[in-house]
């Protein structure tokens, strides 16, 4: 029987380093595109695809990721006593108990900030969101994976295509046999040297795993830039466990780059009715620009 994957772990604990010194203070999923962080798409996300628990795996200075899906009791009862609309701000509101928060307390890597919500997991199948990751689909990337998921079960990863100079940045699959948007996994390396990756399809951020992952991550290995890595736990259980690539159907933008966020929320902003008229007319105005440097005033 295939178990539901009504559990998701948020790995929200890193230092966000290439996005300095804004996340100095403020964490990295609470960057904002157009108006809402970050965190916020990938816990719609999850909503969507059916999760009904959500596990942040914070850190030192993440608590406004906390914060932001409370009550803020003054806020609306000031909005609501100025006649202001609410709707806003229900995305934002967990309902008793759909965050469970656990701490990890040094950024050793991916695979170390899941293994610290094993206890929460439990003997679950379960979803991993990176929320630097923004994935744009219709149905989203996690439901279009837990589709897949409720018809085969084991484990399935999302994927994608990257050129192949690109490889080394990435966990890169080993594919095998293909039906439809599955591919099996023969084998996982994560961040390869350039030249030696076993093909061009990558793993984006999006997982939906068996326990029995947690079992691996206990060897607490480091791999790839001394981190431990949810890769290599993963390819040790290749062979004992189903495991398929998933082919997403969708647009995805890496915000964990600078260039990232800026084209995520130009993408996102040219999609919204109503401020994306006078996007694109900034962005027409300035690129048809002469000298082709931009409105260095703007
Ligand atoms: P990244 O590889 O983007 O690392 O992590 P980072 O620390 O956030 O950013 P840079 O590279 O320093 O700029 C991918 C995801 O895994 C989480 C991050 O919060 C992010 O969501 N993560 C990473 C942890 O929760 N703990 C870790 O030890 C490492």
């Amino acid at each position: 029987m295939i178990k539901r994957v009504r559990k998701a772990i948020f790995p929200v604990a890193g230092l966000g380093t290439r996005l300095l010194p804004a996340t100095k203070s403020i964490p990295k999923e609470m960057i904002t595109v157009v108006d809402r962080p970050l965190i916020q798409y990938a816990v719609d996300e999850a909503r969507e695809a059916g999760v009904e628990q959500l596990i942040f795996v914070t850190g030192r200075g993440k608590a406004a990721l906390v914060d932001y899906f409370d009550v803020a009791f003054e806020l609306e009862a000031t909005m609501s006593s100025k006649g202001k609309n609410l709707d806003v701000l229900a995305p934002s509101r967990a309902s008793f108990g759909e965050i469970v928060t656990v701490r990890q307390q040094q950024p050793l890597g991916l695979g170390h900030a899941v293994w610290c919500a094993r206890e929460i997991v439990g003997d679950e199948p379960f979803a991993v969101l990176l929320p630097d990751e923004l994935m744009l689909g219709k149905p989203n990337c996690l439901k279009q994976m837990v589709e897949a998921y409720d018809r085969v079960g084991g484990n399935v990863v999302a994927a994608l295509e990257v050129p192949e100079s690109e490889t080394h940045q990435y966990g890169v699959i080993d594919p095998g046999a293909s039906d439809g948007r599955l591919t099996e996994i023969r084998g996982m390396v994560e961040k390869p040297a350039p030249g030696t990756a076993p093909s061009n399809i990558m793993l984006p951020g999006r997982y939906i795993l068996q326990p029995e992952v947690m079992r691996e991550l206990d060897r607490q290995e480091t791999g790839a830039g001394g981190e431990i890595q949810l890769t290599d736990a993963m390819a040790r259980l290749i062979g004992r466990q189903p495991f398929n690539a998933f082919l997403f159907d969708g647009r995805r933008h890496d915000c964990g780059s600078a260039a990232g966020f800026v084209i995520a929320n130009l993408a996102m902003a040219l999609e919204r009715e109503d401020i994306a008229p006078s996007v694109r007319d900034y962005l027409q105005s300035s690129l048809s620009r002469s000298d082709g440097e931009g409105d260095r005033f703007a």
